[in-house]
């Protein structure tokens, strides 16, 4: 049979690509592998409570299936979910593609194959339940591989209870193919990319059952510490984009759905934008009440009631719950600090809604949309006089050399003071408030939201050619001509 053929081909490669890592990763002795020897099976167990572990243990892989299944079924279907879920309303062929190799239907999708020969770098990162791995492979892509952290607290408390590793490692697969399965319904630009994956499944059968390995777009691990210290515009890029998956989670194809463990450390940011990478604890599930009283959000420090539907459905408690979440781990750190003083006033009003959750999702990304545009027009900045520019002499096609560079917080280089500007003329502004800063360049670079990056300085012993900047220099110091 052709089908046994493909996975059992599956289930050897992917043996062979996470023995390859796992060697690979020993050689460069990483730390994160920590120092939790596997247990086993106690051998002289008696045959009874064997029995009744494995027992326990198939009960779990058939809730954690079960768990699957719905996120299965076609969205326009889903009003009929009254009705009991019938076989035929499921998509068997993508069960039956995680469950039984790559995805062969999207030409698109890397599958086992692609596995072969690749290069693993390093760890990128690991939890409770998943490693991740930088790989290089053979065809020359980079991308990111999920595996089952084999050291991870899931699969080590799984082995406690049940002495079954090959069982054990069946049921922490089941959250990456329920993440598998998530990252195909839910496409957005800040949920990371599905590059495909590659299953080793045989119905139980064999040795290897279970093994799963995700290929993703590699991303960087969001670093709050560093994302602090780095400039209003990039912090509220990570808001913004929250946001934006925010509201496209709460009407997805999926229905509203709600992140259950909501942390900086289930994002990545993949060149500057941030994306959604830990699936495994999302939800589409509804929350039913007879009051209101059984629609309450808490938190450490707030707790919220919401009203019940009269359908008998908690309103917007997804919804709401990942705004508030939103704002005590992103918008607290990221947003009021240093905001542009055109825009402090709009920045206070978005911490008050959704700190209070007075405003739903779409009222939020309209604030946010409103000041991004704002921002990229430099409509804030109504108090600028245009004669400002004409304190400095302008030099076109010119830059400088000789440098002396005063440093400036928060700026985008290390070594002198880089800013981001609309026009020359907030430059000249900035310019006129550092007492150290005679004179500034716009070398043509621009950040994400289009604004020019301006680099000032103190001074520079001279001018040289260059075709894409221009510099500008304070009339009152400039050499003579
Ligand atoms: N595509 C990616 N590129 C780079 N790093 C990634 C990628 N996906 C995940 N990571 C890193 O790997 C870590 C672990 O991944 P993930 O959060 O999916 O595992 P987990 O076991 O569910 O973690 P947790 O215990 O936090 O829920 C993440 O915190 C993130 O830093
Ligand atoms: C293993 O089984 C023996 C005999 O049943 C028992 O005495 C022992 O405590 C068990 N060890 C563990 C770690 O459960
Ligand atoms: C939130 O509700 C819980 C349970 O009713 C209660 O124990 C807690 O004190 C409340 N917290 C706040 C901040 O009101
Ligand atoms: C929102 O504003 C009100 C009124 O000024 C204030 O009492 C409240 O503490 C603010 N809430 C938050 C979360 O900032
Ligand atoms: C939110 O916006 C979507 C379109 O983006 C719209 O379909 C939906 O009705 C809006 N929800 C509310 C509560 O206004």
């Amino acid at each position: 049979m052709p089908a046994m053929g493909n996975s059992l081909r599956a289930a050897a490669l992917l043996a062979f690509v996470v023995l390859s890592i796992l060697v690979s990763l020993l050689i460069s002795s990483v730390q994160q592998f920590g120092g939790r020897i596997a247990h086993f099976p106690n051998a002289t167990v008696a045959g009874d409570e064997f029995a009744s572990l494995r027992g326990a243990l198939i009960y779990q892989l058939n809730e954690r299936r079960k768990e699957i299944l719905p996120l299965l079924v076609p969205h326009e279907d889903e009003k009929e979910l009254d009705k009991p879920l019938l076989d035929s309303n499921l998509d068997y062929s993508l069960w039956n593609e995680i469950s039984q190799g790559s995805r062969k239907a999207h030409m698109d999708e890397l599958g086992c194959d692609s596995l072969v020969d690749m290069q693993a770098v390093e760890v990128l990162g690991s939890g409770y339940t998943k490693l991740v791995v930088k790989v290089n492979l053979a065809g020359g892509q980079h991308v990111a591989l999920k595996l089952v952290n084999e050291k991870g607290i899931d699969m080590g408390k799984c082995v406690e209870d049940f002495g079954d590793p090959t069982g054990c490692r069946e049921l922490v697969s089941y959250k990456l193919k329920k993440e598998i399965v998530l990252l195909q319904r839910l496409q957005h630009p800040n949920v990371i990319r599905l590059k495909g994956h590659c299953a080793g499944d045989m119905g139980g059968k064999g040795g290897e059952g279970g093994r799963v390995a995700v290929i993703l777009e590699q991303g960087t691990p969001l670093q709050m510490i560093q994302l602090l210290q780095s400039p209003w515009e990039d912090r509220f890029r990570v808001c913004l984009d929250l946001v934006r998956l925010l509201h496209f989670l709460s009407r997805s194809p999926l229905g509203s759905v709600g992140l259950l463990d909501f942390q900086p450390r289930q994002f990545v940011t993949v060149s500057g934008s941030l994306k959604l990478t830990d699936l495994d604890d999302a939800s589409a599930e509804e929350t039913f009440c007879h009051a209101d009283s059984d629609c309450t959000l808490q938190f450490p420090h707030r707790n919220f009631t919401l009203p019940c539907s009269a359908k008998g459905v908690c309103e917007g408690l997804s919804e709401k719950r990942n705004i508030y979440n939103a704002y005590r781990y992103f918008f607290t750190y990221l947003l009021p600090h240093q905001a542009p003083p055109g825009l402090t006033h709009l920045v206070d009003q978005i911490m008050n809604s959704t700190g209070e959750l007075k405003a739903d999702i779409n009222q939020t990304l309209e604030a946010f949309e409103h000041i991004l545009h704002l921002y990229k027009s430099g409509l804030h900045l109504d108090n600028l006089p245009p004669s400002i520019i004409r304190d400095y002499t302008t030099m076109r096609g010119m830059g400088t050399s000789g440098n002396v560079e005063y440093r400036c917080w928060p700026s985008y280089s290390q070594q002198g003071c880089v800013l981001s500007v609309h026009s020359a003329e907030e430059a000249a502004y900035i310019c006129n408030s550092h007492s150290q800063c005679n004179s500034f360049t716009l070398s043509g670079q621009k950040t994400w939201t289009g604004r020019l990056l301006a680099s000032f300085r103190n001074s520079f012993s001279h001018l040289v050619p260059d075709e894409m900047s221009k510099v500008y220099v304070k009339k009152t110091k400039a050499p003579e001509i």
